[in-house]
């Protein structure tokens, strides 16, 4: 068995199926979201914050699991990241217009990746600063969840714009209404620069679903309905105790991805001037789960 052998078949994905966007069309909604962070209104966990606040004694105990719980969730980014170079490879198993455009959308993926890395950063610094965990035992409880394979196995490019969306949309009203909460002011400080980061991250998302529906029309619908009909956020199905653990965060702030759903069908309704059969029915299926409510 060679070397490339050996690595799990998870790990080599090639370009993923379905109709993809005018390169064009990627570009303009790359540099729409670049210019969403000029460089004087950047944030960074060394520079930021006055560490020397936190204080985990100002934080209930439901509290405390939740910024523990979100930090395993932020810090699982090398899994999402790989997402995408996995499923629009920037090298020669592409033919040159699709390298052009995931070479485009690589401009996105890295700096939203960097992003979100600066989450994770943050969240973990927070927790040693403010008392709520030791390095060696946070790095240790990280890797054994980071270290799970995260997959969204879908067989459309459009798929992988449409699950952020709603993901990053319901991880932002997730820490908006947190930081209305919590007792410690640095704790919000934090949350504010997080919610604000992922609002920014899921008007990208939209932009490209908005752009895709345009585009393509019916041709992305079912593809659509089937993100909604499955859709788990990030880590429900590894981490340990998920449903436990988000069941008791939500008795601090409502974590509910389906609060997020309004927002799609606002996304669907700008992106389509007439409305085919299809899309009704899309609408609809979308709003219905959104009244169901998370199955927990
Ligand atoms: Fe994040
Ligand atoms: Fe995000």
């Amino acid at each position: 068995m060679t070397e490339i052998d050996a690595i799990p078949a998870r790990g080599r994905r090639g370009q993923v199926g379905g109709p993809l966007l005018p390169a064009a069309e990627v570009d303009a909604a790359v540099g729409a979201f670049l210019r969403t962070s000029p460089p004087e209104k950047r944030w960074d966990t060394d520079f930021s914050f006055d560490w020397s606040r936190a204080d985990a004694g100002r934080l209930t105990e439901g509290e405390r699991s939740a910024v523990q719980f979100v930090t395993i969730i932020e810090d699982h980014l090398p899994g999402y990241f790989a997402l995408y170079d996995q499923n629009f490879p920037v090298d020669d198993s592409v033919d040159r217009e699709t390298f052009i455009h995931n070479r485009e959308l690589y401009h996105f993926t890295v700096r939203w990746a960097q992003e979100e890395d600066t989450h994770a950063r943050a969240l973990a610094r927070y927790q040693l600063a403010a008392g709520l965990a030791e390095q060696q035992e946070l790095w240790a409880s990280l890797a054994d969840e980071g270290r799970k394979h995260f997959d969204l196995p879908y067989a459309q490019a459009v798929q992988f714009f449409v699950y952020p969306l709603v993901q990053e949309k319901a991880t932002q009203i997730y820490y908006q209404h947190l930081r209305q909460v919590v007792g410690d002011p640095l704790l919000k400080e934090i949350l504010v620069r997080l919610s604000r980061d992922e609002a920014r991250h899921f008007s990208f998302f939209a932009d490209m679903v908005g752009r895709y529906l345009h585009h393509h029309g019916d041709a992305v619908v079912e593809p659509i309905r089937e993100v909604i009909a499955e859709f788990r956020m990030p880590l429900a199905d590894t981490i340990r105790g998920y449903w436990r653990w988000a069941l008791k965060i939500a008795d601090t702030a409502r974590y509910d991805h389906t609060e997020a759903y309004d927002h799609l069908v606002k996304v669907v309704n700008r992106a389509v001037d007439a409305r085919s059969d299809k899309v009704d029915e899309l609408v609809s299926f979308v709003r219905a789960c959104g009244q169901l409510g998370p199955r927990l």
